[in-house]
């Protein structure tokens, strides 16, 4: 018996059927005595009436109980995400290619539909460069991009993207993601910018070194110069 003792939620467990026996010894005696049938123990009504008590009380626990289970299961999803923290995985090979040459080919995951659409009908006119593709090519990754981006993928990051993106404009970088904004925060000029080997947030992969592969795991991150630790 003691040993049921040892963790706490086992004692509340324990607690909670107790009360629930209670509640129902209480309870059925109580119907019975309305019923007119002679029991000299439940006659007691200091006792019948403690059913008032109990009862509420075990329900209360009860849902004590639910509630600290669901809070559980949610705090290990988010454990799982941390040591995870995938992303799908680029599965166009044209996509990489045409897209992947100056910088990360980047998951959809990380755009909604109508920022991909505003970037690749502006090809032209690409932060400066030219990034125009064959018209056949253009509309292949467009629908790649469209049928996985965040809006289609659900998860805790594509949540956390969508929720933080202002509904009235359409944001052509990641990098202006409130979100994404967010969690890079604390990095100095001095590791991006002005870094040589970084030069700006857009490059991921110069610090995510599992970026090509969809994982954005903080035990992967090395800033070039500054290592593991940020
Ligand atoms: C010729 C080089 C080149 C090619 C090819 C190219 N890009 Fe870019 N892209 C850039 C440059 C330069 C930037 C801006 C980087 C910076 O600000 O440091 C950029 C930025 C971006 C950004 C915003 C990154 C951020 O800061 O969040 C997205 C999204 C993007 N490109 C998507 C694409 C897609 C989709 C394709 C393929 C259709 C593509 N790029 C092909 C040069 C290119
Ligand atoms: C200069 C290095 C650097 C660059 C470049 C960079 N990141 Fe990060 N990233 C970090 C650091 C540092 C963190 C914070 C890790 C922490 O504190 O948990 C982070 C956090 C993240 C997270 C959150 C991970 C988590 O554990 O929740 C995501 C997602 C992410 N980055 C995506 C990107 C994307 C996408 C790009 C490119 C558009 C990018 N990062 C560019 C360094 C970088």
């Amino acid at each position: 018996m003691i040993h049921l003792f040892k963790r706490f939620d086992n004692f509340q467990k324990v607690v909670k059927s107790a009360l629930l026996v209670l509640g129902l010894l209480f309870t059925f005696p109580s119907v019975a005595l309305d019923n007119g049938v002679q029991n000299t123990f439940w006659n007691d009504h200091s006792l019948t009436s403690a059913t008032g008590t109990v009862m509420p009380v075990s329900l209360l626990i009860n849902e004590a109980v639910a509630e600290e289970e669901e809070e559980e299961e949610e705090g290990e999803g988010e454990e799982e995400g941390e040591e995870g923290n995938l992303v799908p995985p680029v599965t166009n090979a044209t996509y990489t290619e045409e897209c992947g040459s100056c910088h990360l080919a980047y998951q959809p995951i990380f755009l909604p539909v109508r920022s991909w659409e505003n970037l690749m009908n502006t090809l032209n006119d690409h932060f400066g460069d030219n990034a125009e593709l064959e018209a056949d090519t253009q509309k292949i990754l467009l629908d790649y991009l469209v049928s996985n981006a965040a809006e289609q993928v659900k998860s805790g990051l594509s949540t956390k993207l969508l929720k933080s993106l202002p509904t009235n404009q359409t944001l052509r970088r990641i990098t202006e993601i409130p979100y994404i904004k967010r969690e890079h925060r604390e990095l100095s000029k001095k590791k991006v910018e002005n870094n040589p080997e970084v030069k700006s947030l857009s490059y991921c992969n110069k610090c995510h070194r599992q970026a090509e592969k969809g994982s954005y795991a903080e035990r992967e991150i090395d800033i070039p110069g500054y290592g593991r630790r940020h």
